[in-house]
């Protein structure tokens, strides 16, 4: 989708500018309790949508072809917004910041909201079949993390992110906003879903199209990163676990190799975003 740089301020008044002056007006519903995280969990998969923030992260979502059903701001931030407002064609709510801070549960100082719709996620077969080098996430429920391990995934040249069904929405607000919107140019898909192939057994389905499958685990028997070898052309998948336990001893089980990354003494584990950019970072070598 193409999004201009600038509109002139004659042509605001061409945009579909919608004055609001109450939290409860019920156009304003995809808004309605933002930092309600259970809430938003629950809704926005069924409803097929999701929160952008911010002008890079809006103008990312859209030329990645996410429609958007609509924009929240104030006016402070209409200059700036226009030109994505102008090319998505949705309609944007204006108002002022206390009356979004009551629709939407808390300041918006990243100035303004879009309402996005989700596209239908590949196949994994199909983005496996494309792919050389993946991330595999199991148990990764925290948005911050996968926020930041799709902006390593991104940066370091990773060609997409398979998430297992415990992992954390990639689209949830707070991991789009950390992901700085590179959940959009990184492709991912949800593995487990086939019901033949529950997660663990669909980690196979990466054994049968050419994947070394390298479990990253503290384990001190584990190959130390720094020996790793990659072929230039060798398909390899990356796979991390849970904060909390790390990888399930299924999921371990079912991988090619352990592989570790060396800890000071008395350090036992990184955060597994750290341990994610750096193994991405040992495949680029
Ligand atoms: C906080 S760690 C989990 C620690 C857990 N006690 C374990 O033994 O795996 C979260 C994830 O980050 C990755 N990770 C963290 N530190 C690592 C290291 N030193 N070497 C390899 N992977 C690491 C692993 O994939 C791990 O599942």
């Amino acid at each position: 989708v193409p999004v201009p740089m600038s509109i002139s301020a004659s042509d605001l008044s061409d945009l579909p500018l919608i004055r609001i002056e109450r939290a409860d007006d019920p156009r304003l519903a995809d808004y309605v309790g933002l930092t309600d995280m259970q809430l938003r969990t629950r809704t926005e998969p069924e409803l097929g949508l999701f929160i952008a923030e911010g002008e890079k992260v809006i103008a990312r979502a859209l030329r990645a072809g996410h429609p958007m059903r609509s924009m929240l701001l104030s006016d402070k931030w209409l200059d700036l917004m226009a030109p994505l407002i102008a090319s998505s064609g949705a309609p944007a709510y204006v108002g002022s910041p206390d009356v979004l801070e009551q629709v939407t549960g808390f300041h918006v100082h990243r100035g303004a909201l879009a309402a996005m719709e989700r596209l239908p996620l590949p196949d994994p077969a199909t983005l496996l079949g494309v792919a050389r080098r993946v991330v595999v996430l199991e148990t990764v429920n925290n948005h911050t993390n996968i926020g930041a391990i799709f902006r390593s995934a991104a940066a370091l040249g990773m060609d997409a992110v398979l998430l297992a069904p415990d992992c954390a929405d990639p689209l949830y607000r707070r991991a789009v906003r950390v992901s700085m919107g590179t959940v959009f140019a990184v492709p991912y898909a949800r593995l487990g879903a086939d019901p033949d192939r529950p997660w663990p057994h669909a980690l196979e389905l990466l054994a049968e199209l050419g994947y070394r499958r390298m479990a990253l685990t503290p384990a001190p028997d584990a190959l130390d990163l720094r020996e790793l070898r990659p072929e230039p052309q060798e398909k390899i998948a990356l796979l991390l676990g849970s904060e909390g336990d790390g990888l399930s001893p299924r999921a371990l089980a079912a991988c090619d190799l352990r592989v570790r990354i060396p800890m000071a003494a008395g350090v036992d584990s990184l955060n597994v975003a750290a341990a994610a950019a750096i193994a991405c970072y040992a495949l680029t070598a």
